[in-house]
């Protein structure tokens, strides 16, 4: 394996109890992963030697921004990465392809990477709309960036998130080659990842993968993580 990039996305699962009996299963194996918890988690995964993504940051620098996160705060804490353009962001906090553009250039200014999601809805699927969707959020995304080695593509086909239905192999490196004809970027697939399907899925040429509710339970993503590591 050439260093498969694994990242768990907790989303807002798991109270502190949970998250305590987390960090006491640390172990080598878990430590490959980079984890994405409720950023008030932080750093006890950070103390405990983990690599950490935060779930989202502030489009602004610095200010009155209630509720926000700034890419210089997050590089403050010593956190690498910023999960941006998740499909969950896009929906409930009003994220639209410009102001990812904007937070990916406060990442990288911060030498922070990003690891920027994307991927059609059922509906775009079932209308032949998925190259174009990919291509508009990436054009969007992307825009002015010319440096891509901080930036990591996330192909996550909504109506695979959180739904138990994955793609095809095939259907994933279709959408693999067309993005590589696209940009120069590292590719992981995320949607409904877990410890039986990525037996199949680990086939295929990918840089990794993202895993939400599957990382949650940390035998599961042991398991997963071992998998991707043969
Ligand atoms: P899931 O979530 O593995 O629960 O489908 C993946 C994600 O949203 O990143």
């Amino acid at each position: 394996m050439e260093n498969k990039i694994i990242i768990g996305n907790m989303k807002m699962y798991l109270n502190f109890d949970d998250i305590k009996n987390y960090l006491d299963k640390t172990n080598d194996t878990l430590l490959k992963a980079i984890i994405s918890p409720s950023s008030i988690y932080i750093p006890y995964f950070l103390d405990k030697g983990y690599k950490v993504a935060i779930q989202n940051i502030s489009e602004h620098d610095n200010g009155a921004y209630t509720g926000e996160v700034s890419a210089s705060q997050a590089k403050s804490m010593n956190i690498d990465y910023v999960i941006l353009g998740h499909s969950e962001v896009r929906k409930n906090l009003i994220e639209n392809n410009y102001k990812i553009n904007q937070k990916i250039k406060n990442c990288l200014e911060q030498d922070l990477k990003v690891i920027l999601c994307i991927g059609e809805s059922k509906e775009e699927r079932d209308n032949n709309k998925t190259k174009d969707i990919i291509k508009k959020q990436l054009d969007l995304c992307l825009k002015d960036i010319i440096d891509y080695d901080s930036i990591i593509i996330a192909y996550e086909p909504i109506w695979a998130i959180g739904t138990g239905i994955i793609p095809s192999n095939d259907e994933i490196r279709k959408i693999l080659e067309y993005i590589h004809s696209l940009y120069k970027v590292k590719i992981i697939y995320g949607g409904s990842v877990d410890e039986e399907n990525i037996k199949t899925l680990n086939k295929i040429d990918l840089d990794g993968f993202i895993i939400g509710s599957s990382c949650i339970n940390p035998d599961k993503f042991i398991e997963i993580i071992k998998t991707i590591d043969k």
